[in-house]
């Protein structure tokens, strides 16, 4: 919309010194021409003002109460967040529990609950049009018990796809215009394969097939559980320089790919290994050739020798970014842009809806 404000700020700036023009070459009515700019002027200005819905008072808000913030970490709601960020309309968002009666959506974030340090208003009366939303970005494995909160939450969000407001952590957008790749942003590579890695497990799937790739192939492990810890300005840099990332998920679940895939991977410009859920669920929000999924190798063996036929073709391995000439990643990072989110969908959300067993609608895998 910002695109869109510009353009139309230009198009009338044109029709102004038009009207200029014209009528000062014809050597009339000068004070015509500045009669016809001012109208231009206005009907922009006007324009602008029905884009801008706080220039338009009869508009009415959804407001958005998030009842606390995930894991205690508050951010600035002053002005109006939804527009000023992220060019959301009517969206009003707010953290103060006294909005309770006049919400249209109350907001829990799973974990706070779930570990019983945030409770549920159950003593309020609840207005009965007002909606209750769950959410967590979390797999159903790091969510806790979920079946106490029956028959109590109207909608999920969560980076599911199938969610009432889905929220990935990372989504594709189509660049504005075809892009030239510089070949060299992405083939001055020192390391074949990496992996950065903040949480070792051993019984994690993850970590048995990295055991059994380190075998074959080398691979250079960082972060927090290794000797060599990644500071933020460092991680993508680093990834650029290998060949492959290994965007490896804490767990397989339905939709679960995290910004181990958009951010390290894509940004960092190294093609990603994936291990995560089901291949289709990649190729639903992945760019297409841009992924190398476990589940197509039956060994490590296997992968790692196609590992290293791929480093040895240059032009096969240079197809893996065919893609960045058509589209670009964007990673959400920011609650509030999730939060504000909702008010997108918010006409959109069916009249009625309870969720009569979150647990089951949490752990299930095929109801996309
Ligand atoms: C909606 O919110 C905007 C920004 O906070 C405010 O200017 C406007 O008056 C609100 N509209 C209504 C009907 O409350
Ligand atoms: C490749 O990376 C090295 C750093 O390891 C750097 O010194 C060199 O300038 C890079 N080459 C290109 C073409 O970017
Ligand atoms: C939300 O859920 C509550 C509790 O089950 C229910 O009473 C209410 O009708 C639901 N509201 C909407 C708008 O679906």
């Amino acid at each position: 919309s910002h695109v869109f404000q510009l353009r139309s700020k230009c198009f009338c700036c044109s029709l102004n010194a038009l009207f200029v023009l014209i009528f000062r070459s014809m050597k009339r009515c000068v004070l015509f021409g500045f009669l016809c700019a001012f109208v231009t002027c206005f009907l922009c200005g006007w324009q602008r003002s029905v884009q801008n819905p706080t220039f338009y008072p009869g508009r009415v808000n959804v407001t958005i109460l998030l009842w606390y913030w995930p894991f205690g970490r508050s951010l600035s709601l002053k002005g109006d967040v939804c527009w000023d960020l992220y060019q959301i309309p009517s969206c009003k968002l707010v953290d103060q529990q006294s909005y309770f009666p006049t919400a249209n959506v109350v907001v829990f974030h799973n974990k706070e609950l779930v570990q019983g340090h945030q409770k549920l208003p159950v003593t309020l009366s609840r207005p009965p049009a007002q909606r209750w939303a769950w959410m967590s970005l979390e797999s159903s494995a790091h969510n806790g018990n979920l079946q106490k909160f029956a028959n109590i939450f109207n909608m999920t969000i969560s980076y599911r796809r199938d969610a009432d407001v889905p929220v990935p952590y990372g989504e594709l957008l189509p660049v504005e215009r075809e892009e030239q790749l510089a070949e060299d942003n992405f083939m001055n590579k020192s390391s074949l394969v990496c992996w950065v890695v903040s949480n070792y497990r051993s019984h994690y799937k993850r970590s048995q097939v990295y055991k059994e790739l380190k075998a074959i192939v080398p691979v250079k492990v960082y972060g927090r559980w290794t000797k060599t810890p990644l500071s933020s300005e460092d991680l993508l840099p680093t990834i650029s320089r290998c060949y492959f990332y290994l965007s490896f998920e804490n767990s397989v679940a339905k939709d679960y790919i995290t910004e181990k895939l958009w951010k390290n991977a894509y940004q960092g410009g190294a093609v990603p290994i994936v291990l995560g859920p089901p291949k289709r669920d990649y190729e639903a929000v992945a760019p297409p050739h841009s992924f190398i999924h476990i589940d197509e190798f039956s060994t490590a063996k296997e992968l790692g020798t196609h590992l290293q036929q791929l480093t040895k073709d240059k032009k096969r391995y240079a197809e893996y970014f065919d893609w960045k000439k058509h589209w670009k990643v964007k990673v959400y990072t920011d609650w509030r842009e999730r939060l504000c989110k909702i008010c997108l969908m918010y006409n959109n959300l069916p009249q009625h809806k309870v969720y009569s067993d979150l647990q089951s609608w949490a752990v299930s895998l095929n109801n996309t």
